[in-house]
């Protein structure tokens, strides 16, 4: 790949194409993802669960936020970057949303925050980060920070009341300042109308291929968790059947003394070595 250009705000909200946007949560996965030329990179809370091991995005921090998205950042450098503000960083007030922000901003290089949630409380943090300076992608549909008082992971904006909640949760994050909405498992009539509506450009994820760009986390379009198949995303590879193969192979050869070979070590002259026995 030649040097590629930062992709800038206005040309993400004006780009003609669907907007490529993949998750990355370390320093090989950022340049893995800026090597394959996507126009967006998210520091996800789904850190929590794919990289973390823990069951929900909830006790993902903000500490755990900024030190994988530095690490992002060092392996991304001219890709546009957003970073996940995690559960609890922005429910305690304006100022204090403010704060988590500019540390992430500051801490990682990041160009944008984003943020899930369309309450009163949340647009007003949007509007006052987008006021001061900082972009923030906002999230509807379904919201793993608060899946439990969803119900749980599941399909949002089916029925009428849902619907109207999502379309209106967005409208209001583009009101107020938000660069960008996620769309997560909604059906995908409801998130063309929505794409149709918004002044900004939708990014998808189980939302059909109507919206202005489409997201996937790493470890399922990369196939990392062998057996685990998601509706809503499409394994590409199959990395984690190959990665335990290789360590098979490999322990396999270091039992039967075929790893490591000459050509892995070093010589000595004999001389040397002579006057050790
Ligand atoms: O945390 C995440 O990976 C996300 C995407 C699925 C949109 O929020
Ligand atoms: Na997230």
């Amino acid at each position: 790949h030649p040097e590629r250009t930062k992709r800038t705000l206005p040309d993400l909200m004006t780009a003609g194409t669907p907007l490529v946007m993949v998750t990355a949560y370390d320093y090989p996965g950022g340049k893995i993802a800026e090597g394959a030329g996507v126009d967006l990179i998210l520091v996800g809370d789904s850190l929590g669960n794919v990289v973390l091991g823990y069951d929900s995005t909830a006790p993902v921090t903000l500490s755990d936020m900024i030190h994988h998205g530095k690490a992002v950042r060092r392996g991304a450098p001219n890709t546009f970057l957003v970073v996940d503000l995690p559960f609890g960083t922005y429910h305690t007030g304006v100022s204090d949303a403010m704060r988590s922000a500019v540390r992430v901003v500051q801490e990682t290089g990041a160009d944008a925050v984003k943020m899930e949630g369309s309450t009163p409380e949340v647009l007003e943090v949007v509007r006052v980060l987008a006021r001061n300076g900082i972009p923030v992608m906002g999230h509807v549909g379904l919201m793993p920070q608060t899946a439990v008082a969803q119900g749980g992971l599941r399909v949002q904006g089916k029925d009428d009341d849902s619907a109207r909640r999502t379309l209106e949760g967005a409208l209001a994050l583009a009101d107020a300042g938000a660069f960008s909405v996620v769309l997560e498992a909604i059906p995908a009539r409801l998130a063309k109308l929505i794409t149709e509506r918004l002044p900004v450009p939708t990014i998808g994820i189980g939302a059909g291929v109507h919206c202005d760009g489409q997201v996937l986390v790493a470890h399922d379009l990369l196939g990392i968790y062998e057996g685990e198949d998601k509706k809503i995303a499409k394994r590409y590879a199959e990395l984690g059947r190959q990665a335990r193969e290789a360590i098979e192979a490999y322990a396999q050869e270091v039992r039967t003394r075929a790893f490591p070979t000459k050509g892995n070590g070093f010589v000595m002259k004999d001389d040397v070595l002579d006057k050790l026995y």
